[in-house]
């Protein structure tokens, strides 16, 4: 699979997701078998590029190729200079991001709700797309269904962006409307698909390797994309990869594996956000890691009281010892928790955060 000149490894991509896809979470899902990753959303709004957090999501020291960067925003001028700031911070692809529900930049709604005005959509994809020409750099569009379920402008969509020279489109099956509710759909993913040359990546509910084969078939989508099945269980990719190739499961990963795998994200997320930012911040993942294992709570309730990493790691450390005396694998999730939590607490408050910021 291709986006512009790059070669991607496989077709099993993971998704953007602000306050978690970070560095460390990208290069991990990579090393564990995704293709390609899309970096956190990196705003517009050039009064906002000197703050740490949009620095360090600028920041692609080690990142392998196709470093790929999204931006959001609401004015076509702004979405272009954003798109050149990330190239010459290391951006090798330009995501634009019209498939967040929640997201004001400027006190207008961006994201998804960009859907709603297709003209400024257009304008939007033209200015950003121009911009990138110049440096050889493919622009790439994610998006939802459409704006609610009377109007599902995918389709028309997609068209106009693959006439303006977007060169891949993800859908994230649903309405803006819907936010997180309900169940992704994946026939309008399909009619995307239908509609289009270019690759199209189907995204929304998959948190299984039978999903991920489903998806593919019942939409003919190129590629498949990932996000709250990979929270904490960053080894998904390589999962759907060995069913994809051999129609059998991988064994769960050793207890033992992913007590290192965790502990190697810690330090790496530590050396971006330093012991302070990083200690708090860490403890979303490592609530992920540890979701529906036994006495994973209590483990919770501590580790939200503890302010070093020192700490930190050993209580982790500590946790996967006292489980690998009982199992040497890890317990099989099940499949409907991969993507119930994340439409509550994590989500929300992650969201809003977002938005005060901006
Ligand atoms: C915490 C969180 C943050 C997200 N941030 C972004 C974002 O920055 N840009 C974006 O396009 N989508 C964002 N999304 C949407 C995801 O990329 C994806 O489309 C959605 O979660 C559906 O896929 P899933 O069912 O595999 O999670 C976010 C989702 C979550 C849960």
């Amino acid at each position: 699979m291709n986006i512009g000149p790059f070669t991607l490894a496989n077709n099993l991509f993971a998704a953007p997701m602000a306050g978690v896809t970070d560095r460390p979470f990208r290069q991990l899902c990579r090393t564990l078998g995704a293709g390609y990753a899309v970096s956190e959303m990196v705003t517009s709004r050039k009064d906002l590029w000197n703050t740490l957090k949009t620095s360090r999501r600028a920041n692609h020291d080690g990142e392998a190729a196709p470093i790929a960067v999204q931006i959001a925003g609401t004015d076509a001028a702004m979405m272009a200079e954003a798109a050149a700031y990330n190239i010459d911070r290391g951006a090798q692809i330009i995501d634009i991001n019209m498939g967040c529900p929640a997201k004001k930049v400027c006190n207008k709604w961006a994201g998804s709700a960009l859907m709603q005005d297709e003209p400024l959509a257009l304008q939007i994809i033209e200015a950003v797309v121009s911009a990138c020409a110049p440096h050889n750099v493919p622009v790439t569009l994610k998006m939802r269904t459409g704006w609610s379920q009377s109007h599902k402008n995918a389709v028309t969509i997609a068209r106009a962006a693959e006439n303006a020279g977007v060169q891949m489109l993800t859908v994230h099956g649903r309405t803006r409307e819907q936010g997180y509710k309900g169940h992704a759909e994946y026939a309008t993913i399909a009619a995307v698909k239908a509609a289009v040359r270019i690759p199209v990546v189907a995204n929304g509910d998959i948190n299984t390797p039978e999903k991920a084969r489903e998806v593919l078939a019942c939409t003919g989508a190129d590629a498949v994309m990932i996000g709250r099945a990979a929270q904490g269980r960053p080894w998904i990719f390589r999962e759907i990869a060995h069913f994809m190739a051999t129609g059998t499961h991988l064994a769960p990963p050793l207890v033992a594996e992913v007590k290192r795998l965790l502990l190697d994200h810690l330090q790496d997320h530590y050396a971006l956000y330093g012991e302070f930012s990083g200690v708090r911040t860490a403890r979303k993942h490592i609530g992920w890691y540890v979701k529906s294992l036994p006495q994973a709570e209590a483990f919770r309730d501590r580790m939200n009281q503890m302010e070093d990493c020192g700490h930190q790691m050993q209580a982790v450390a500590d946790f996967f010892d006292a489980l690998a005396v009982h199992t040497d694998r890890m317990p099989l999730a099940r499949p409907d928790t991969l993507l119930a939590e994340a439409e509550g607490r994590e989500r929300t408050e992650e969201m809003e955060k977002e938005e005060k910021e901006a």
